[in-house]
């Protein structure tokens, strides 16, 4: 074992050798498996792209109607799961049952005893992708006390899950086309970000030989915190408690400077990104699409787009290197669809998860995989005696 290096957070610790995403911080460059990520926002499918992920190439036609129809076939989740939904209180936050849900699917596929085994993890990475979004919008409709939506397999994967989300029973559901496809967008610029926090725990978890189901709820849970994945809630929040207290925005950022309460400019910074995030101009670009069709535009818009200015003209954020990240425009764009604050970080979950099951599996098929186990330096008392309780 020998010499141990303190790294608190990993900030300059690679766990893991990868193929799948690279970027680069300083450049604001981001690929995945090469493909730069404004090529696949512009031209590819968020289908095509969890392929891409997982597979390591970007699917013939063939291959890609055969995937899609493998995933067609598995939306349905086990009838005995909805009952899952019946006893979480009303007011349960989303990603705790997506979390919960996850987890739960390791109970109805138990088909094989080794995790590792070829055909399960295929039927897993399936199962997935497929039956996670139909959790998700169940997790919702649960949320505003109305009946879950089953799936309608005739529909392609965001469709379909817009309709389990906006859809009623009693009403016929028109997808709007355009809010379908900057929600692709959306889940392809989502989909990979190599070791990031939720990434890591998936897997740190799998490294344990624990089932992809679990490791995946692990990730859920990772990426539930505002430091986050939780950031995009977090920004709405902010942005919200701004416009309640007058719009003051040069108050605000004071206050942020100051440190005193703890309040940072969410949506802002990133660990790996010192120039731009690549992904939070096309993000931007997609909110002003978005955000221009509505009826009324969100004043908040506008406040984001002051505020963004503001900072980026301030030498705290200049020295610091901080410039908006993905989630500064996305939560504007959720609000702008209809999903309500807490969903936002559902969404997140979506999109990452064919990151988190690409990365789950390239580690379990490399050979130099060990259990992740960390080191430590140990800073408590030295050796001391045990003291009966009567002499403490
Ligand atoms: N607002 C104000 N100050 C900040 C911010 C911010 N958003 N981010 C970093 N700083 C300051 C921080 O106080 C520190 O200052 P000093 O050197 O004076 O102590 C300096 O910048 C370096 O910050 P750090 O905390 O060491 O940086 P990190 O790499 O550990 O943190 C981060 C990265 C993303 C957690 C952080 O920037 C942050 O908390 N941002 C707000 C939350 C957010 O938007 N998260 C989403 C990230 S992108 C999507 C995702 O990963 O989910």
């Amino acid at each position: 074992t020998g010499h141990v290096t303190l790294d608190v957070g990993f900030v300059n610790t690679a766990a893991c050798e990868s193929a799948i995403t690279y970027i680069d911080g300083d450049a604001g460059i981001l690929r995945y498996r090469g493909y730069p990520i404004e090529q696949l926002a512009e031209k590819s499918t968020f289908i095509e792209v969890s392929y891409l992920l997982i597979y390591g190439e970007l699917p013939t036609a063939r291959q890609l109607s055969e995937f899609s129809g493998r995933l067609r076939i598995h939306t349905l989740v086990h009838e005995e799961m909805r009952r899952f939904f019946d006893g979480f209180p009303r007011d349960a936050h989303p990603m705790a049952v997506l979390s919960s849900g996850v987890s739960a699917l390791s109970t109805f596929y138990q088909d094989s005893l080794d995790p590792f085994d070829d055909d399960h993890v295929e039927a897993s990475t399936v199962r997935l992708l497929a039956k996670v979004p139909t959790i998700a919008a169940y997790a919702y409709k649960k949320s505003i006390g109305m009946p879950p939506m089953y799936p309608d397999n005739s529909l392609d994967y965001v469709e379909n899950f817009l309709r389990m989300t906006f859809g009623m029973p009693t009403t016929p559901y028109e997808v709007d086309p355009e809010i379908a496809r900057v929600l692709d967008l959306l889940f392809i610029l989502h989909a990979d970000h190599e070791q990031n926090c939720s990434t890591s725990t998936v897997r740190m978890v799998g490294s344990s030989h624990a089932n992809l189901f679990a490791s995946v709820s692990a990730g859920v849970n990772a990426l539930f915190g505002p430091l986050h994945g939780g950031a995009n809630s977090a920004v709405l929040r902010m942005l919200s408690g701004i416009r309640a207290d007058g719009g003051d925005i040069p108050a605000f950022v004071r206050r942020v400077k100051d440190k005193a309460d703890g309040v940072r400019l969410m949506g802002f910074g990133h660990r790996v990104y010192k120039n731009y995030d690549p992904r939070a101009a096309l993000v931007k670009e997609a909110a002003r699409r978005v955000i221009d069709r509505m009826e009324r535009p969100d004043p908040l818009l506008d406040l984001a787009m002051q505020l963004e200015e503001i900072a980026l003209a301030d030498d705290y954020f200049i020295e610091r290197r901080l410039y908006p990240n993905v989630d500064f425009y996305t939560g504007l764009i959720y609000k702008a669809m209809g999903f309500p604050t807490p969903m936002f970080t559902v969404l997140f979950a979506l999109g990452r998860l064919p990151g988190w099951i690409a990365q789950w599996r390239e580690m379990i098929a490399d050979p130099a995989t060990k259990i992740g186990r960390p080191r430590q330096i140990y800073t408590g008392a030295t050796s001391r005696d045990y003291l009966p309780v009567d002499r403490r």
